[in-house]
């Protein structure tokens, strides 16, 4: 299993999901109740579990901005303080449940995993276009039976779109054509970008922008490791680049827990943005593919379950992102954050090995990604 990275953010749950209804989310192992506050501006994130008999907070109920548990009455405040005991006026000085630092960006909820004193808002990676003027976004989440690297495995990896997605997203072209990859080691961003001068053009794109011929297609990946993974793709029928659409698919990895995974998907474009049967064809369209990754997975999850240790994992050119991903993975977990040692980067998922070299730890700040949409 690929180990955990504590010390950061992750995303927890879209904006709009957080409301007065207690949400329940396991995150790296931590069970966690969120609500919103009465004003409606702040998300609070409390440990989900009673400290009097351990009754999850999320089965119980709001009072104004206090969560009342439902099984004896224990009463927490948006700090995790408890204020109210029943049956007696003496609060016990060890009632309370831990509150986790929370902050809602880019319509997304993100929240803390780790020592709180070093949570550093500053530190989590934009996603602007998902509430953004200008843009129109469909959004979705399913949660995977698989070890969280995995899925960082598939999402590092589009060569799968052509035969797992043939027919959806996927061309002859995508796996045929080689991809070009870089680490920014300090910032803990992986890069791979493809470009396809002259490809079919998928049904997705088809139906979406109306093109009916061959296309030149971008797929320019930004990974920040270990939550964000951004897909800047931008597509214009061949011969004719001032026809361009941009697109823009973000995923946010959000490890439950150990083989378990929260796959958040959203689909933004900045064409169209007031068409509502496109929102729904995006949507539909889109959460079957990202079904078909969720199938395989969850398969593919219980074929390494069911192996003996120690099996040679076999790994080719079109890993390179997905094995830079990796690295970046293990040096951030053993907290070295430069990654210059981070000789295990086998700890990946069903990984004894690999026998192709992950791209150099080069610096590269300015990547094969700079000239991407944003
Ligand atoms: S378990 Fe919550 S008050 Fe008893
Ligand atoms: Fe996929």
């Amino acid at each position: 299993m690929t180990a955990f990275v504590r010390d950061q953010w992750y995303v927890a749950a879209y904006s709009g999901e957080v409301a007065r209804d207690l949400l329940a989310r396991t995150i790296l192992g931590e069970p966690i109740v969120f609500y919103r506050t009465e004003d409606g501006a702040s998300v609070v994130a409390l440990a989900d579990r009673c400290v009097h008999r351990r009754y999850p907070l999320s089965a119980s109920s709001l009072e104004n901005d206090t969560v009342v548990c439902g099984y004896h009455g224990f009463t927490y405040d948006p700090t995790g303080t408890c204020v109210r005991v029943p049956g007696q006026t003496r609060i016990p000085r060890t009632a309370r449940v831990r509150s986790y630092p929370v902050v809602e960006q880019d319509s997304l909820v993100w929240v803390w995993i780790g020592d709180p004193d070093r949570a550093d808002p500053t530190a989590i990676p934009r996603a602007r276009h998902l509430d953004s003027p200008g843009w129109s976004t469909v959004r979705g989440m399913e949660p995977i039976d698989a070890d969280y690297g995995l899925l960082v495995d598939n999402l590092l990896d589009l060569s799968h779109e052509t035969y797992l997605h043939n027919g959806y997203i996927g061309t002859p072209e995508v796996a045929e054509t080689p991809i070009a990859t870089s680490v920014d080691d300090e910032a803990h961003i992986v890069r791979v970008s493809r470009r396809m001068d002259d490809a079919a053009c998928p049904p997705f794109y088809a139906r979406s922008t109306g093109i009916d011929g061959r296309i030149t297609r971008r797929q320019d990946i930004e990974y920040f490791a270990p939550c964000l993974y951004l897909l800047h793709s931008r597509i214009s029928p061949v011969g004719d680049p001032t026809r361009a659409y941009h697109t823009e698919i973000t995923y946010a990895i959000t490890p439950s827990a150990p083989g378990k995974v929260y796959d958040f998907w959203a689909v933004s474009r900045d064409f169209a943005t007031d068409d509502v049967e496109l929102d729904t064809f995006l949507h539909d369209f889109n959460r079957d593919v990202v079904i078909q990754d969720v199938d395989a997975l969850n398969l593919l999850q219980r074929t390494l379950d069911s192996e003996p240790d120690g099996y040679q994992e076999l790994s080719i050119n079109i890993d390179a992102g997905a094995l830079a991903a990796r690295r970046v993975l293990a040096a951030m977990t053993a907290g070295a954050a430069d990654g210059a040692s981070a000789s295990a980067a086998g700890s990946a998922p069903g990984s004894a090995s690999a026998s192709a070299s992950p791209p150099s730890s080069s610096s590269a700040s300015a990547s094969a990604s700079a000239s991407v949409t944003g």
